[in-house]
């Protein structure tokens, strides 16, 4: 999921930098700071979290998870009389981590960063679409103690599943355990009243991670992290040195927010891209995606040898492709070589240069990772790059069992 770049974004990106504003302190940039604070709130609104929820626009979703995971250990540290900030780690109560199987690897880049260790986690068993189980958690959650973190998924990198919140929400709260919500693209589906009950119990969450930089299509780098309890995200992340003029007067100085001190005015990209797309514009342009995912989908469906791994509930395509004879193990098929000829068309189609797309691994098996994410894609596109793929699948099949016909007949592209 690589995003795409909005022009009003772009244009007011080249206006950051032509202005080139410190975005760290409201006295160095109180434009910034404003922009920040109204962009924050409108996103509140859109994601439909709850009022009060704090907001900050970190460089990614990583340091977006990272911020909410700092909030998290900040407060259920503090349930348990443990001041993190000022002490650190050493002597604290355990924190327990729990993360559903298929949690994103910048969730463990967090942990690790954050001291609470990226092996230590509890790991919670995902469904065939990579979902958390939820009836999996409950029994996580029973054999635990003490101050407790849960790490749910909106938004699964290669299926696009989501993980189910409203039981999540109701076994960790049952728990007095904190939750976090990694919706680096998911997100924005609770911005489309034609998808947000992929999100339903959103609003039960205590943290909430995205980017900006993917589905709202504006320039790198650029994330955002909600907390609900604005205090403790504050506290986790507020450098509060004396040498730094704060202002009196209760404006928002955007340092006290996220990890960095001087740092780009990154609102003003997003705060263009939502005045220029408004609120109905974002939901079409998440539904517009969805739909060319589904599209795109039923296109390479019909060609032979294909199978669409996931069920297709947001943007994601999931595809693999097999040889005649391999695609069923029970069968007598061969996986290997299905990984070998996927592998192959995801180089190809990556050399055609008609779309772009990736590999990945889905179940230890190879697939290619389909992802509509740009405000200026068509159904033409969509069929064009189908059309491609399947020509590049069609080629790489012809090299995979003849290989000697295929160097004669079929292009490498
Ligand atoms: C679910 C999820 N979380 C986190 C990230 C990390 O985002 P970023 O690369 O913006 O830091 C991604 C990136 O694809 C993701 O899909």
């Amino acid at each position: 999921m690589v995003g795409a770049n909005h022009p009003a974004a772009v244009a007011a990106d080249w206006l950051t930098s032509a202005w080139d504003q410190n975005a760290g302190l409201y006295v160095l940039s109180p434009a910034a700071a404003v922009v920040e604070e109204v962009a924050g709130q409108w996103l509140v609104e859109l994601f439909g979290l709850p009022p009060g929820t704090s907001c900050g626009f970190t460089t990614g979703a990583t340091m977006a998870n990272f911020t909410a995971l700092a909030a998290a250990r900040h407060a259920v540290l503090r349930s348990a009389g443990w001041d993190v900030e000022e002490t650190g780690l050493f002597g604290a109560p355990p924190v327990n981590v729990v993360v559903g199987d298929e949690a994103h690897v910048t969730i463990f880049a967090s942990l690790q960063m954050l001291g609470l260790g990226r092996g230590r986690v509890q790991r919670v068993a995902a469904d065939e679409q990579g979902r958390m189980r939820a009836d999996a958690l409950r029994d996580t959650l029973a054999s635990l103690d003490g101050p407790t973190i849960v790490c749910a998924q909106s938004g699964n990198v290669n299926t696009g599943a989501f993980d189910p919140l409203p039981e999540i929400a109701t076994a960790a709260r049952d728990r007095g355990a904190w939750v976090h919500v990694d919706g680096a693209f998911g997100l924005w589906a609770a911005a489309s009243p034609n998808r947000r009950h992929l999100l339903a119990g959103l609003e039960q969450a205590d943290s909430w991670t995205t980017d900006a930089h993917k589905w709202l299509n504006v320039p790198y780098d650029s994330g955002l992290v909600f907390v609900r309890d604005a205090a403790a995200h504050r506290t986790a992340m507020t450098l509060g040195a004396a040498y730094y003029v704060e202002t009196a007067g209760g404006e928002r100085d955007s340092y006290n927010w996220v990890p960095e001190s001087s740092r780009r005015a990154r609102g003003f990209a997003i705060y263009a891209a939502l005045r220029a797309m408004g609120r109905t514009g974002v939901a079409g342009l998440i539904d517009r995606c969805c739909d060319l995912a589904r599209r795109m989908a039923d296109r390479l469906a019909a060609g032979s040898g294909v199978e669409i791994l996931n069920d297709v509930v947001l943007n994601q395509v999931l595809v693999r492709f097999s040889p005649p004879g391999a695609a069923d193990p029970a069968a007598g098929g061969d996986p290997a070589a299905a990984d070998g000829l996927t592998r192959d068309v995801v180089a190809r189609v990556q050399a055609d240069g008609t779309c772009w797309l990736g590999g990945t691994t889905w179940h230890g098996l190879a697939a290619m990772r389909v992802s509509v994410s740009g405000w200026q894609t068509t159904e033409a596109d969509i069929d064009m790059s189908a059309a491609a793929i399947l020509r590049c699948a069609e080629a790489a099949t012809q090299a995979a069992v003849a290989p000697e016909t295929a160097t004669r007949t079929a292009s490498p592209r």
